[in-house]
């Protein structure tokens, strides 16, 4: 996820796409760039780490008398954070110059057949590979315009783009698939941008872009095409009422609510490049050239442990790997005894956990191969580990982690069947099963995503003010019952315990009364009956219960209580529809009853002391 600005007007460019930027830097932070004209060239600057530093670079310079200009702030996907990563990006020959945000899955193709001709690469990103791409396809009779729609027609992946070229000045090119981009329009002066906030100073004139569409704008014009045949479309100009913080929010009141509501997306995103849908099965380039580890030991904090625990039944049944889930903080003062066949899996959205990242030096320097599955790109964990996987989920800003865990849970997902695969493990039927569930997933979600919110906010207010709650689960739907008791504690400072139902009779049932509720995930799988039992006994002690099932499951008898009814997801997939409503019903909890959702008390973001 990247913040994209465009200008072309009468105002100096730069100092307004530096303003922009800086409003748009919540959608990454870890390196930025701007384009601009002088004396007939495209002048490209650019600067690792945040926006200060490319500030600080500009500040001597000549930048007042360009009008047309772009910029952008990176969240790294293709390479480390670095200033010859960051965009924008020129193309080989130098004519052009543009900037991304998404992901093109089919660059390493594009990239082969770009130096067989012999273009040569400054980057490792696939930005430079589609700059190099529209340059490849300039040529004489053939306008920006053509070239531009050409190279993207053959991109395959999730994509907005803007760009400029030399022999141009004064128009910025943009497009977009999967991934927001929308139009300005001013007076005498136009933008294109990411997101609305960057331009809100400017105006409130608005054109939403579509999948497909592609814009040609000037300071006095601007124009939408068909990205297919490039038939002019006719759009509505859209007036927006909000104000600059709601819409760096995207409209939503948290951005625990927009990182929810991004689920959809985070999930394909992470699913793009190593999912074959032809073949019907996991194919991760990161580990393609790794063997399976014999056994595998996975060491996480937090919201991320939990991922780790939710994966191992697919670790152990799909990939035949057995494997073990730790407390990061505890396996560092063990003194754990490593096996050389055995590998290290840690999990940190933030990549700078103090207690996982010593955790990781102590698994290397016991000898046992580490694996990361990281969230931030060039993170510490990220750069120490011998392996990483990222898991694309786009900064998330929000304390509470919410898509970080959707999308470990999905890496996790496909490892195990990557493994499977390569281990022979697995066999074809839950491989088609696995992959076909998977892909639908991003827009069932999308679909169900509005629904699960209205019924969090009623069900949170009937519970919201429990002295204290149980969150229960059996088998993958165990780990979910610790991260949505996590989630209640975190956010509503409700105190909330999750515990495996059948752990309940050797204890924790004697908190049971009429005021305390429980949360029971019964979703319908091979445990369900188990998990019913246990409701009984809590529904027999007059506790309230709140029951999270699938349809087949509806009308079951309870004394007092509710059931709430999600869509069944395929087998072990069930987790993908249960988190969400866990994630709605804190996050409704904490808003009923007042509190800082986005920063809660006593936590920070990346816990970087132990
Ligand atoms: C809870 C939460 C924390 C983190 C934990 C580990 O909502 O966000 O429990 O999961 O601090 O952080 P990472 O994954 O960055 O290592």
């Amino acid at each position: 996820m990247c913040g994209i600005i465009a200008y072309a007007g009468h105002r100096p460019a730069v100092p307004l796409v530096l303003e922009g930027l800086r409003r748009l830097e919540y959608r990454g932070y870890d390196s930025s760039g701007v384009c601009f004209e002088q004396g007939g060239d495209l002048c490209v600057i650019r600067a690792s780490g945040k926006l200060q530093e490319l500030e600080d670079k500009l500040s001597g310079m000549q930048i007042f008398l360009a009008t047309t200009g772009m910029g952008h702030t990176r969240w790294a996907t293709h390479g480390a954070p670095t200033e010859s990563n960051a965009h924008p990006h020129r193309s080989f020959r130098g004519g052009l110059c543009l900037v991304h945000n998404g992901i093109i899955e089919n660059y390493q193709e594009c990239k082969n057949e770009l130096l067989r001709k012999g273009v040569s690469f400054q980057s490792e990103t696939d930005t430079e590979v589609l700059v190099n791409c529209v340059e490849d396809e300039c040529g004489p009779g053939l306008s920006n315009l053509e070239a531009f729609a050409r190279a993207l027609s053959k991109a395959q992946g999730a994509y907005a783009v803007a760009m400029m070229a030399r022999d141009e000045p004064g128009t910025i090119y943009a497009a977009r698939q999967s991934a927001p981009l929308l139009l300005g329009i001013g007076t005498g002066e136009n933008f294109v941008a990411s997101d609305i906030p960057a331009f809100l100073s400017y105006t409130r004139d608005v054109v939403f872009l579509e999948d497909g569409e592609i814009v040609r704008m000037t300071a006095s014009s601007w124009e939408v095409f068909s990205l297919e045949d490039l038939r002019p479309v006719s759009k509505n100009i859209q007036r927006i009422e909000w104000d600059m913080q709601a819409a760096q929010k995207g409209g939503y009141k948290h951005f625990m609510l927009k990182e929810i509501f991004e689920q959809p997306r985070a999930l394909a995103d992470c699913m793009a490049g190593r999912l074959d849908s032809r073949r019907m099965e996991a194919n991760v380039p990161e580990l393609m050239d790794a063997e399976p580890p014999e056994r595998l030991r996975i060491v996480a904090c937090g919201t991320s442990y939990h991922a780790g625990l939710w994966a191992m039944p697919l670790l152990e049944e799909w990939a035949g790997i057995p494997c073990t889930v730790e407390i990061a903080s505890e396996f560092r003062y063990r003194k754990p005894l490593l096996s050389r066949d055995e590998a290290v899996l840690v999990i940190s959205q933030s990549g700078e956990t103090a207690d996982t990242i010593a955790a990781l030096r102590i698994a290397r320097a016991g000898g046992a191969r580490v694996l990361a599955l990281c969230n931030v790109l060039g993170s510490s964990i990220a750069r120490e580990a011998d392996l990483v996987l990222y898991t694309q989920a786009g900064p998330e800003i929000s304390v509470a982690s919410t898509k970080a865990l959707s999308t470990q849970m999905m890496a996790l997902t496909l490892m195990a069947l990557h493994w499977g695969r390569v281990r022979g493990s697995v066999n074809e039927d839950t491989r088609h099963k696995a992959v076909s569930a998977l892909l639908a997933l991003p827009d069932q979600l999308q679909s169900l995503l509005p629904g699960l919110q209205s019924e969090a906010r009623s069900l949170a207010q009937r519970y919201a003010h429990a002295k204290g709650m149980f969150f229960l689960g059996r088998g993958q739907s165990y780990p979910l019952a610790l991260e949505g008791a996590l989630k209640v504690k975190e956010l509503a400072y409700i105190h909330a315990e999750g515990y495996a139902s059948g752990e309940m009779k050797h204890g924790p049932i004697a908190l049971i009364e009429p005021d305390f509720p429980s949360f029971f995930l019964a979703p319908h799988d091979a445990l369900f009956a188990k998990t019913k039992s246990n409701l009984e006994e809590v529904c027999a002690r007059s506790g309230p219960v709140i029951v999270l099932t699938n349809p087949q499951r509806q009308g079951m008898e309870l004394r007092d209580g509710t059931q709430w009814i999600l869509p069944e997801a395929w087998g072990p997939l069930a987790g993908f529809f249960l988190l969400p409503a866990l994630q709605l019903f804190s996050y409704e909890a904490a808003s009923s009853l007042g509190k800082d959702v986005d920063q809660p008390r006593n936590l920070a973001k990346s816990v970087t002391v132990e």
